[in-house]
């Protein structure tokens, strides 16, 4: 991390899971962490925590949904830091369902949170890192928008998107010295299932299942990010399950399609995660 002598990193949706994780992990480095949520009482209890790891906590409040609000966060991290060296926009949330079940309120909702978020972080936050000289911006995608796994329409695309931004801005912005970083993390228990919305009980229970499948936790998905900022790494892909998909969807699409759709016809996913099969 000598690249970023100042330690300076803002985190939208700090107050939970991965992004309260990645605060403690930069708090253990002694970093000054710009704690950013939309729940005020999260952010303070990660402010508290962020002291007790030796870091600097700053609480700033910001609903991602609102482009003012994160050009606000800019403005504010100018004045009061003088800038930030790391960016990551990772506040986001989850929704499922049989693609022509989906309500498209629903749609609208998840694409605002977790597409046009990450849209209005990097349009507020280029032209500082731009001013300044460089810096880092994270993007927390999932391997959902790699795998396009069923019953999850909603949510991989706007992990797609996310995908795509960061790969496009990985050229725009070399010539400006802002690296770029997609995290692409499996399933990794936190409180994404609280806002978690699907129009049959079915999807949700698959997503707690997956949930309790997995023995990754924030803090080990919070160090690897670290770890590839610190080597400007492009892709973050945490977790053995989502390098496997990620492989072999780039190696061989046609077949990794023709399996999944094999797989998901007979019910074996469902059989993995101890669920009634599809109707
Ligand atoms: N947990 C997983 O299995 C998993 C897997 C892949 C990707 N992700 C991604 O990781 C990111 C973090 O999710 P998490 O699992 O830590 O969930 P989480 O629910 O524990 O944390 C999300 C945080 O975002 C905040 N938030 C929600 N709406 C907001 C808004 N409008 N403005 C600002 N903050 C808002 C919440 O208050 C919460 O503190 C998300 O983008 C999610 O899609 C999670």
């Amino acid at each position: 991390m000598k690249r970023f002598p100042k330690k300076r990193v803002v985190i939208t949706g700090a107050g939970s899971g991965l992004g309260r994780a990645m605060s403690l992990e930069f708090a253990k480095l002694g970093w000054n962490v710009c704690v950013s949520d939309i729940n005020a009482e999260r952010a303070k209890e990660t402010e508290r925590l962020v002291t007790l790891q030796g870091g600097t906590p700053l609480v700033i409040g910001c609903d991602v949904t609102r482009p003012e609000q994160l050009e606000s966060l800019a403005a504010e991290l100018k004045k009061k830091w003088g800038g930030v060296d790391i960016v990551i926009n990772n506040a986001g949330v989850a929704a499922a369902g049989f693609m022509e079940k989906i309500r498209l309120e629903t749609w609208d909702w998840i694409i605002t949170l977790n597409l046009k978020s990450v849209i209005y972080g990097c349009r507020a936050f280029i032209p500082l890192l731009e001013a300044q000289g460089g810096g880092h911006i994270v993007n927390v995608a999932s391997n959902a928008g790699i795998a396009s796994l069923p019953e999850m329409a909603c949510y991989n695309v706007t992990k797609a998107g996310v995908i795509s931004l960061s790969e496009t801005l990985r050229a725009e912005l070399t010539p400006k010295k802002i690296g770029v970083s997609v995290v692409a993390p499996t399933f990794f228990k936190t409180n994404l299932m609280d806002q978690f919305t699907s129009p049959d009980p079915r999807q949700r229970q698959m997503a707690n299942a997956f949930f309790n499948k997995s023995s990754v936790t924030s803090e080990d998905v919070a160090r690897h990010v670290i770890r590839a900022v610190k080597k400007n790494q492009l892709y973050v892909i945490t977790q053995w399950d989502g390098k496997l998909a990620w492989f072999c969807k780039r190696l061989t699409p046609e077949i990794y399609f023709k399996v999944l759709g094999w797989i998901y016809k007979k019910g074996l996913g469902d059989r993995y995660l101890g669920m009634p099969k599809a109707a």
